[in-house]
């Protein structure tokens, strides 16, 4: 026997959408939804809106909220950045790291992940890792090699008890916001991948520890199919999660 945090999760990134007008009136649409399936609720709106999102929910609703990003500087002079004492100091305590956008777009590399990694760990932050193949990778078989190196490029240096609080996000670039959805057996095998990268790094406990969730075109349709998977516990939704319904259909659906 031994004890277990793997938790059922859903996770809304907003990304760049939401106002503060907008983001209040989804939150209210949120807290008046039910969540039937006792999973953890997450969202993470822009960082202009954290503080704001956190006093809406105001303990009324068990939604926690999460950054999207924060800079691997404790302070300083980075013009532009948001540390991870800040985030806590508006009351907001998980952070998604590793984002294919921010990947993509914003040149964030392995090494420049490690650093966020460690700043966020030493501040007690608990993270979203993602990770994720682009089309090329899967169509050429590289897939599993590219999440292996994701994976223990940034998170691999740390001690199991870092390790086991880490949620890890299998977002395949090719599914993101293209309505295409990876099948049930592609993120299952994936996700046993991982768990079983995790279980050779560390142990079988850690492994079993971890919490690993979905994203890419998660919808309402095809989310049960999805979390019935056995290595899968949840999801990081996008576009499906700016809309309140769509987004309890999910959680709801993560059983
Ligand atoms: P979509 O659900 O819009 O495909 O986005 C997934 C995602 O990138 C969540 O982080």
């Amino acid at each position: 026997m031994y004890l277990t945090m793997r938790q059922k999760i859903v996770a809304g990134n907003w990304k760049m959408h939401k106002n503060r007008e907008e983001t209040k009136v989804l939150i209210s649409e949120l807290k008046a939804l039910e969540n039937t399936s006792g999973s953890r609720v997450i969202i993470a709106p822009s960082y202009v809106s954290l503080a704001f999102a956190v006093k809406e929910i105001n303990n009324e609703a068990a939604i926690d909220v999460a950054a999207q990003n924060m800079d691997q500087h404790s302070s300083g002079a980075y013009t532009g950045e948001v540390s991870a004492s800040m985030l806590k100091s508006v009351g907001v305590k998980t952070v998604i790291l590793g984002h294919s956008e921010r990947r993509i777009y914003f040149g964030e590399t392995d090494t420049l992940l490690k650093q966020k990694v460690n700043s966020a760990v030493e501040q007690g932050m608990e993270i979203i890792f993602c990770i994720g193949e682009n089309l090329k990778q899967r169509e050429s078989g590289t897939y599993f090699h590219v999440i292996s190196s994701q994976i223990s490029n940034v998170l691999f240096h740390l001690e199991a008890k870092d390790v086991k609080n880490i949620i890890l996000a299998y977002e395949p670039v090719w599914a993101i916001g293209t309505g295409k959805t990876a099948t049930p057996g592609q993120v299952q095998e994936m996700h046993a991948f991982i768990r079983e990268m995790i279980s050779w790094q560390y142990n079988e406990m850690v492994a079993n520890s971890v919490t690993i969730l979905y994203g890419g075109s998660c919808k309402p349709a095809n989310a049960v199919e999805l979390f019935s998977n056995k290595d899968v516990d949840g999801g990081l939704i996008g576009g499906a999660s700016l809309n309140a319904e769509d987004f309890y259909a999910i959680v709801n659906a993560n059983r």
